[in-house]
């Protein structure tokens, strides 16, 4: 039987991320958004696909939450996007209430699902999902450090002119100016890329990593990217529903891993059918640290300000 998927918010990253899991058709997908007949639309389309792709994955498009009942993995994307001069973090109250609504009618509908954050301040709104949904933490995990790692991978791959595949790398912290790329421990081929490329170049990269957002925002002009962040956002749906037990980046709630506590940010996790299976930890330099540290303090500044005891 096909695992069940919902996705909430039907615009850019989340119709993309319903047409990326479709694909692959081993979960059928409930698209739900607040604008009446849009997800019922773009369900229908994305149901069409199927007979071209040879997947049979089933698609409902909806205003509700009853179609989602019993999901297995719920993505929410609902909330409004950045534009030219936003930073992620100006969209915090907004959204705040958005996926405060969402998340309790998520877990109202689907008490034993895994929950992928993907709504931005990133690292905040999986804390306020955390707080609603009183899941325990390894079901609720938030997507930013697999597309922060995948532009710093195209990017690396783009100047050495290799293969995209052949392009690994680390990036730990939250989502945002203070994410901590890890050049040592990133790689071509398994070579690490401080070998491969002399220091200023990889700091240019490292730059146009952190501001890989903004640089898509201020040229799109009416909203953030979504290709990537969709595409990043069903990888970690892939190594849940098919229990693949993937190292990959994400965002989650550490309870002292790393010296920090009761706060979400990004580390390598084991993402596997129970969600987070384990939070790898590795031995940081006193500077990678110091990085990792001020980018919890980031998030923790934001935490404060949605005064959770509110929600
Ligand atoms: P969008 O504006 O295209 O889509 C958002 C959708 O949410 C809209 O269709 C809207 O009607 C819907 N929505 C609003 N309130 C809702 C509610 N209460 N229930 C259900 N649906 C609701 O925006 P886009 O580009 O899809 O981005 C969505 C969010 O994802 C934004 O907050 C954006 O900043 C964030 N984002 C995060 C990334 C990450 O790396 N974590 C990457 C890219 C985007
Ligand atoms: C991004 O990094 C907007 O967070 C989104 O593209």
């Amino acid at each position: 039987m096909r695992k069940k998927v919902s996705v909430i918010g039907a615009g850019n990253v989340g119709a993309t991320c319903a047409q990326r899991i479709g694909e692959k058709g081993y979960a059928d997908v409930v698209l739900v958004d607040i604008v009446e007949g849009m997800p019922q639309g773009k369900a229908l389309d994305l149901q069409q696909c199927g007979p071209i792709l040879g997947s049979d994955a089933r698609f409902v498009g909806a205003n509700s939450y009853q179609e989602t009942a019993n999901s297995d993995v719920v993505v929410i994307t609902s909330g409004v996007a950045r534009k030219p001069g936003m930073s992620r973090d100006d969209l915090l109250l907004t959204n705040k209430k958005i996926v405060q609504q969402v998340t309790e009618s998520v877990v109202q509908a689907s008490p034993n699902c895994i929950i992928i954050v993907v709504s931005n301040p990133l690292d905040a709104m999986a804390q306020l999902a955390l707080h609603v949904s009183k899941f325990p933490r390894h079901r609720v995990l938030g997507m930013s450090g697999i597309l922060d790692t995948a532009r710093y991978r195209a990017f690396l791959a783009l100047e050495l002119n290799v293969s995209m595949q052949d392009v690994t790398a680390f990036v730990l912290g939250g989502h945002g100016d203070t994410m901590v790329p890890l050049p040592r421990l990133s790689t071509a081929g398994g070579i690490p890329v401080t070998e491969l490329l002399p220091k200023d170049t990889i700091d240019k990269i490292v730059n146009r990593t952190i501001k890989g957002g903004g640089e898509i925002v201020a040229l799109l002009k009416t909203g953030s990217a979504y290709y990537a962040p969709a595409t990043a956002a069903a990888e970690m749906v892939d190594a849940i529903v098919l229990d693949k037990k993937r190292i990959l980046p994400c965002a989650a709630y550490l309870d002292g891993e790393y010296g920090i506590k009761g706060v979400f940010v990004g580390v390598p996790v084991k993402l596997g059918a129970k969600g987070m299976e384990q939070i790898i930890q590795i031995k940081l330099t006193p500077e990678e640290q110091a990085g990792l540290e001020k980018s919890a303090a980031a998030v923790r500044e934001l935490i404060g300000v949605m005064n959770l005891g509110n929600a």
